[in-house]
């Protein structure tokens, strides 16, 4: 029997992991440099959360969850994105009792069952963080320079910042009433999609990827010409804000997120390079969600985004980088060398320093060859005469140098040497 990896999951292979590492060392420095504290929630939850945060007609509810019964009957939900979670966690443990404005990060899996392509995975993998507790446009401005400080500071550089506002209860019934108006007499010519979405969720419309849709509505009056004086001044001031933040941004009145918890700020961050799937982040203000799951009136706003998107992005702006390797290969030229190799390649270990031997009884040419292909810094060859003499010649793998070492005072050589 032949088993393969579930269609649209991957695996992050040994020779790739050391940059994943990279990466989410880069995010998590940028997130300790905002302030923000690293939350983890399980990976499944309640399907009535997903369900009532995204809401019931979004595609991810829709169509896209890994919802199954355990064998108690209830109903979970492999989490298909992370505020839900952290909502309910939010409230579950009285957070926002600790402190004003909590702001937390994560970074972990997400599962959507999607049809796979380059850059979009049924297992993926996101960052992102939530600002809890804060109405004013400026937590909304440090959140959209926070995610694009990531790819700022990864050197990445084809990307552009897009906000839009999606109004609020008081502004967002009138503007649906406006859209669905226009709307009416091309309806029977839009994509059945689109048609679907008329009644209860028009403002998708907007960002359909049909051709003759986006021709359709491309006069189609956009919310954020028809926002409350609320609403308005919040996005007028988001704006200037991030001028002050030096983010570059431009306005983008499409953008309405295929998510229905937000109210106000709804943004993305899309790349130049990535095709298709190009949205690197989206995220939003969601002021009424942390009531509408029980907790307090809590206004807050966050971000999330793909880290593969991420890896993909970088792949384009990063030099390959081989990722760790051993410091000395300590190879044998015998079999009393190889059984020293093995105890002096653990002592060295306990000393911090990163040690490899022989395990497999190879020739020392191989094991040479073997010292090469690992990219160790330096190799140290024994045998019954350097066992005898208590001294062995260490080789820098980089410089070719050779030198004689004494055996017992290999840990501060090599120490020394690496300075
Ligand atoms: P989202 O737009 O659904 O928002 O996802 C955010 C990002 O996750 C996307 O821009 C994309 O980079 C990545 N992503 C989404 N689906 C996939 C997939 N199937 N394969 C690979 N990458 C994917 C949210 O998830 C919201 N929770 C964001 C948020 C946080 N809003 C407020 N706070």
């Amino acid at each position: 029997m032949k088993f393969r990896s579930i269609k649209g999951s991957r695996d992050i292979l040994p020779e790739e992991s050391h940059r994943w590492h990279a990466a989410e060392e880069a995010v998590r420095a940028v997130m300790q440099r905002f302030n923000y504290r690293e939350i983890r929630t399980p990976v499944f939850e309640e399907t009535a959360l997903f369900a009532r945060s995204i809401g019931e007609f979004t595609d991810i509810v829709g169509k896209e969850m890994y919802t199954f019964l355990d064998r108690s009957g209830t109903s979970l939900t492999l989490r298909p994105e992370m505020t839900a979670s952290v909502i309910r966690s939010y409230i579950q443990n009285n957070l926002g009792e600790r402190e004003p404005l909590v702001k937390v990060f994560y970074v972990g899996p997400m599962f959507r069952q999607e049809r796979p392509q380059a850059g979009r995975l049924r297992q993926f993998h996101q960052f992102g963080a939530e600002a809890i507790g804060g109405a004013a446009p400026e937590v909304d401005a440090e959140v959209i320079a926070l995610s694009a400080e990531v790819y700022r500071s990864l050197g990445v550089k084809n990307y552009s910042v897009k906000i839009n506002s999606v109004g609020c209860p008081n502004c967002r019934p009138a503007y649906k009433s406006t859209l669905q108006a226009f709307l009416k007499g091309a309806l029977a010519d839009l994509s059945e999609e689109s048609r679907r979405r008329f009644e209860q969720n028009p403002l998708r419309i907007l960002d359909s990827k049909d051709e003759n849709d986006r021709r359709l509505t491309a006069e189609a009056p956009l919310m954020k010409d028809h926002l409350c004086g609320e609403c308005a001044d919040h996005f007028s001031a988001l704006g200037r804000l991030l001028g002050r933040l030096a983010v570059p941004f431009e306005i983008d009145g499409r953008i309405v997120r295929g998510l229905d918890y937000y109210t106000k700020t709804a943004y993305e961050i899309t790349s130049g390079d990535l095709g298709s799937q190009d949205a690197l982040v989206g995220g939003g203000r969601y002021d009424l969600l942390v009531s509408e799951l029980g907790g307090k009136e809590t206004p807050s706003v966050g971000f999330a985004a793909g880290m593969e998107r991420l890896m993909m992005a970088l792949e384009r702006h990063l030099a390959a980088d081989d990722g760790p390797s051993p410091t000395v290969f300590l190879a044998s030229a015998d079999e009393r060398g190889r059984a020293w190799a093995l105890e002096e390649a653990m002592g060295l270990r306990r000393k911090g320093i990163a040690s490899e031997s022989d395990l497999l009884g190879r020739s020392l040419k191989a094991q040479m060859r073997e010292a090469d292909r690992q990219r160790a810094r330096f190799v140290v060859i024994v045998g019954e005469k350097e066992l005898a003499l208590e001294e062995a010649v260490l080789k820098d793998m980089r410089s070719g140098e050779e030198r004689a070492v004494r055996l017992d005072s290999l840990a501060e050589v090599l120490r020394d040497s690496l300075r």
